[in-house]
């Protein structure tokens, strides 16, 4: 069976980005592959978390990980800084990865102009850790968000510059996964980009039917198309985006046709497009709170995943140590 791993940074509420770029295909994949799922506790540091939110912020993706319908069952769900193993791989990956092309990457030189004053080597090798996430498991695909392409890339670069370095073909090349043909881009309702956490411009799972309708109905828009066949601004053509994600073809069909002959109103369409988010969010809403307060649920999860988890982990980094040379004085079998 092919293995699948991927993982979500704990900060904040999951928000339809996360969902439909990401998690509702780790739920469909989990009858199929052999699956690990973490909660990416270690990745959110880099933003300097407070002490006392930390915990907190881990718990609530593990929440609504299980209220969406992970199944820890069917799926190794686990937190990153449980497996020690990642970080041991992280320091050798460390090793033959290079700061000119952690430089290059796209989201470091974004954070660079978004946290000027917190430019920490963290960030720099964000994408080495994310890579040790990744082949620690020797995972052959991860689901991803489109955002992810270029860390997925370097993980790849270094499975295969591993393999080669040391002469052992320990690493397989993951590749980023979707279940259509394409990595998908949820984008925003401010008219601008995709939807993110730190954008601001989120709706979140565990928002109520309200606040949805009423953060669908602000969306920008403009005053309307005045010739057939318009070319559509960004702003609507992000709600057609979000309407071709989450509504039924014939909603879509509809308005599509209503704006190219001129007559949409872009009302109508937000209703429908608040109607649809709430069909599929308010039931995964409705079960986060009471997993969340679920300790003794939340631990038993926990422990079978990184049991699991762990002993994936020290498979591979028996190996990974075989080929880097280490020897133990320690172990006489190692
Ligand atoms: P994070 O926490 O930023 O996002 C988690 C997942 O959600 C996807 N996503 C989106 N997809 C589509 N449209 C959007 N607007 C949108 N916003 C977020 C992301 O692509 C991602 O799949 N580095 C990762 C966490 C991570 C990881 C890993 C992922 C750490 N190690 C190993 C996979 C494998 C991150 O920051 O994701």
């Amino acid at each position: 069976m092919e293995i699948v791993l991927s993982g979500i940074r704990s900060t904040g509420h999951l928000h339809l980005g996360n969902y439909y770029g990401a998690l509702r295909n780790y739920i469909k994949m989990q009858d199929n592959y052999n699956c690990f799922f973490f909660i990416a506790d270690l990745h959110s540091l880099t933003t300097h978390p407070h002490p006392d939110d930390f915990h907190a912020g881990v718990r609530t993706i593990l929440a609504e990980y299980l209220a969406s319908g992970l199944d820890p069952e069917k799926s190794a769900i686990f937190v990153q800084s449980d497996v020690p193993e990642i970080l041991e791989l992280y320091i050798l990956l460390n090793m033959i990865s290079y700061k000119g092309e952690l430089e290059r990457t796209t989201s470091f030189k974004d954070k660079v102009r978004q946290q000027p004053d917190n430019i920490n080597a963290g960030l720099l090798t964000y994408p080495v850790l994310m890579a040790s996430d990744i082949l620690i498991h020797r995972a052959n695909l991860v689901p991803v968000g489109k955002d992810q392409e270029q860390h997925l890339e370097m993980a790849r670069v270094l499975a295969r510059r591993f393999n080669t370095f040391y002469n052992s073909p320990v690493f397989p090349e993951p590749k980023a996964f979707n279940f259509g043909d394409d990595l998908v881009k949820v984008p925003g309702l401010d008219g601008s980009g995709k939807m993110g956490k730190s954008e601001g411009n989120g709706i979140y799972l565990c928002d109520d039917e309200q606040t949805i309708r009423k953060k669908v109905m602000k969306a920008v828009t403009d005053s309307g198309p005045t010739e057939p066949n318009s070319p559509m601004p960004d702003s609507v053509a992000n709600l057609f985006t979000l309407l071709n994600i989450v509504s039924k073809k014939e909603s879509v069909a509809h308005f599509m046709e209503s704006y190219n002959n001129c007559t949409i109103r872009y009302g109508d369409l937000k209703k429908q497009l608040a109607e649809d988010i709430c069909a599929q969010t308010l039931p995964i809403k409705a079960r986060i709170e009471e997993i969340y307060k679920d300790e003794d649920y939340l631990r038993k999860v926990v422990k079978r995943g990184t049991d699991l988890a762990r002993e994936s982990a020290n498979a591979t980094l028996k190996e990974v140590r075989k080929a880097v040379g280490f020897r133990s004085f320690l172990n006489s079998d190692d």
